[in-house]
């Protein structure tokens, strides 16, 4: 049986053993850079600077009270915990450099280029000499394995260590994802953070789909995300849904019109496409046979809150393969 307090205890005295200087780790938010970051905390306090990057393509979240800019609630959550933690607002950079990309491949091109060189300034500035990561096996075992492990590879395993010159820091590295949410559970970290579904880097910028992430768009696949999160999560909270390993999300297709009428008026608007698919490593997936009514509920609340861009609500039925579980 994995213990998880032995697991943090033999990390620690690892982390105060072998990092012997200052540190510095991206946190996304996600559970594996968090768990990562909380240890080497422990280990070395205050030479261990957590750095969080707001791309302007984070969500709004709800963190069981109410709506939250989900950077600020990240770095509220790591300092509560003791962490030396920054929040860098790159947005307003970020959105400046996509606002006419609307192809997939560029718009994760730019993102990533841009997060590593702010990244790479930041390490700088605090004098690191270690590279702490997240990296769970996972990410490495199917990294080295064959074709089908490409997308994975592509998505987790960046450029940081090869284009960073530090020396590396990986406490997870044999740990499976449900372990690594047992741990960041025992560290004391909130529901929110320890069963938190992943997000990928390029955030909402690849969930306007087929259009650039302009300030509008992502506004409005914000809100409709956090309407679709909310009752995903609402429905485990009270019962209707078990938890489990899925991935929820909203996404916005501003492109294609479809026809709505208003009283005599037939007018064309874009759609949003929701996302809920069940999964155990996110390499093959479901959709999710979810309870009508929670589907009735979002297209109810998606078209009232957004009825000045959105028309029509669809539920994306597809499995991975031949789908992936993104919109880009
Ligand atoms: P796909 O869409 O390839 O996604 O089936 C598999 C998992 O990876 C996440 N994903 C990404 N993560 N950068 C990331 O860090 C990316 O560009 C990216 N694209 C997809 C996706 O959310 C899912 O969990």
């Amino acid at each position: 049986m994995f213990d998880p307090k032995r697991f943090v205890e033999e990390k620690v005295s690892e982390a105060k053993e072998k990092i012997k200087g200052k540190a510095i780790i991206a946190v996304s938010g996600g559970v594996d850079s968090t768990v990562a970051a909380s240890i080497v905390s422990n280990a070395i306090g205050e030479d261990l600077l957590a750095v969080h990057v707001d791309n302007g393509f984070m969500r709004d979240i709800f963190d069981g009270k109410r709506k939250r800019r989900e950077s600020e609630y990240i770095v509220e959550v790591l300092k509560d915990s003791g962490i030396n933690a920054k929040l860098v607002d790159a947005s307003e950079e970020f959105l400046d450099a996509l606002k006419e990309v609307s192809e997939p491949e560029e718009k994760r091109r730019i993102i990533g280029e841009k997060f590593i060189r702010i990244f790479e300034n930041e390490a700088r500035e605090f004098g690191a000499e270690y590279l702490v990561q997240g990296t769970i096996a996972p990410d490495w075992i199917e990294s080295g394995g064959g074709q089908r492990d490409t997308i994975k590879t592509h998505h987790n395993v960046g450029g940081l260590p090869e284009k960073i010159s530090l020396k590396l820091f990986e406490p997870n590295r044999n740990l499976y994802k449900d372990e690594t949410r047992k741990v960041a559970e025992f560290l004391g970290f909130p529901d929110k953070i320890y069963r938190r579904q992943p997000f990928p880097g390029p955030g909402l910028a690849i969930r306007v789909v087929g259009a650039p992430p302009m300030r509008k768009n992502i506004e409005i696949v914000r809100r409709a995300n956090y309407l679709w999160e909310k009752i995903i999560e609402d429905a485990i909270r009270d019962g209707t849904l078990e938890y489990k390993e899925r991935q929820y999300f909203a996404g916005y297709f501003p492109n294609t019109k479809i026809v709505g009428v208003h009283g005599d008026l037939r007018f064309y608007k874009g759609f949003i496409g929701l996302r809920c698919i069940e999964t155990k490593d996110y390499m093959t997936a479901n959709f999710e046979k979810l309870p009508w009514g929670l589907l009735e509920e979002a297209s109810i609340e998606i078209t009232n809150e957004l009825g000045k861009d959105v028309v029509g609500v669809f539920y994306d039925i597809a499995n991975k393969p031949p789908r992936t579980v993104e919109f880009e």
